[in-house]
């Protein structure tokens, strides 16, 4: 069985007192069960990392970084390396969102240095892909969205590829409030599954989680999630609101 997870993607959003008030409400609001049934991730800002981890402590949410550089460490004022993420309890990242493929030109290359360093310091990716509405009216969603898979992914091996969660966000339902309909999330993740199959082989394939992201509330995440594709979601601005982001981890049983 794959693992699911329910991640929230606060970008940057929010003040300290604030990041701790809804962190601790969500994890409150959540019992042991909720957790089992899908890894709870938050990914806030770098600077409320440290002060999250402790206000967690023991709780089974996870943290989550945004972004990380694509090198170890050095003279890159303003950069937060994998290993620093690593060394104030984040398990995950974030890498390739469509919002830093868009403002600040991060190619499929720079995103292939991310993830090795991520790796390297054993975090795991939730490595972000999708295409815009243009692209989808070309019907060339399914081809662009495979170059971003090869382009950033496919020099993994079969070890390191087992790390890396993948997200199918298009870039049209990303706070928008126009989701994709639950036909178009399944088709996208059959094609993904089959191409990393098609690379790895399907048992590879057949366990690496799937996340829908693009506009997920509550109301439509258990549609989502019904999907034999869909492993979860990444929560943007419905993972601002507590009750809400709490429903959507609830969809998932
Ligand atoms: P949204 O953002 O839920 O606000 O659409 C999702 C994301 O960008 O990860």
């Amino acid at each position: 069985m794959r693992k699911k997870i329910v991640a929230a993607n606060w970008k940057m959003n929010l003040t300290l007192q604030e990041a701790l008030t809804l962190c601790s409400e969500v994890s409150n609001m959540l019992n042991d069960e909720q957790t089992h049934q899908a890894e709870v991730l938050i990914a806030p800002p770098f600077v409320y990392l440290q002060s999250l981890k402790n206000l967690l402590g023991d709780s089974k949410i996870i943290l989550s970084a945004q972004n990380c550089s694509e090198h170890a460490k050095g003279a890159y004022t303003g950069e937060i390396s994998a290993a620093m993420l690593a060394s104030v309890g984040a398990k995950y990242v974030i890498i390739g969102h469509s919002e830093r493929r868009l403002y600040y030109l991060e190619t499929h290359r720079q995103l292939e240095e991310k993830i090795n360093r991520a790796l390297e310091n054993d975090l795991k990716v939730i490595f972000c892909c999708g295409e815009t509405s243009e692209i989808r009216n070309k019907n060339e969603h399914i081809v662009f969205v495979q170059n971003q898979l090869a382009g950033s992914l496919f020099r993994l091996n079969q070890e390191a590829i087992q790390n890396i969660v993948i997200a199918y966000e298009p870039v049209w339902a990303i706070g928008t409030g126009k989701t994709a309909t639950s036909q178009q999330a399944q088709e996208m993740h059959r094609e993904i599954r089959n191409y990393l199959a098609q690379k790895y082989g399907d048992a590879i394939a057949k366990n690496l989680t799937i996340l829908y992201g693009g506009s997920v509330n509550a109301s439509n995440a258990a549609e989502l999630f019904a999907c034999p594709d869909v492993d979860g979601a990444l929560v943007g601005g419905a993972s601002l609101k507590s009750r809400e982001f709490v429903e959507i981890v609830k969809a998932m049983k």
